[in-house]
């Protein structure tokens, strides 16, 4: 039973990791090899944890949304995707990484200002920030974002 769980869980973790290592241009062929040849074991980074905060948070304001009900408040942790460590925290340093995750945060507080049918404008606005940034980091999840618009 442990060695099933184990196996599931190595599973879990190379799927994870090939969403955002994997290059659109590779071919599905490419990536299984490249799994073969690497058995390395990662641990999810604290911005790839945070991100699945972040997925859920939308998905209950867009639930939310649609039942015209209020929003849960911005969590603080929110802000932490200034600072959360990426597995390849090289990669996101200088460039438009930054300026990006302080957009989405402006977004966030348009759309706790927002009203009435505003509110659903801004919350797209948000996620639209979402893929902006998905599009220069880290394809893979974008169209798993794309099914939080409204
Ligand atoms: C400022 C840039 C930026 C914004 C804004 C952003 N992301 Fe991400 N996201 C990233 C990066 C970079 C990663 C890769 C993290 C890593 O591997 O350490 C990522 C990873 C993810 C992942 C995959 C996590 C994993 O590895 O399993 C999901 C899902 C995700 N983001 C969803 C979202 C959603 C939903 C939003 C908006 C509500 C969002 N992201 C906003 C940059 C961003």
């Amino acid at each position: 039973m442990k060695k099933i769980i184990t196996t599931v869980l190595v599973l879990l973790v190379i799927v994870l990791l090939a969403q955002c290592q994997s290059q659109n241009t590779e071919s599905d062929s490419n990536k299984a090899e490249q799994k073969k040849e690497k058995p390395v074991m990662y641990e999810e980074s604290e911005l790839a944890a945070l991100m699945h905060e972040v997925h859920d948070l939308s998905a209950e304001w867009k639930q939310q949304l649609e039942n015209g009900e209020p929003l849960t408040p911005i969590p603080d942790w929110v802000s932490d995707v200034l600072t959360a460590e990426a597995t390849n925290p090289s990669e996101l340093e200088g460039g438009a990484f930054t300026p990006l995750a302080e957009e989405y945060l402006r977004k966030l507080e348009l759309l706790a200002k927002a009203e009435g049918e505003g509110r659903v404008d801004a919350f797209n606005e948000s996620i639209q920030t979402c893929i902006s940034c998905h599009q220069l980091y880290c394809n893979g999840p974008i169209p798993k974002i794309k099914k939080l618009k409204i």
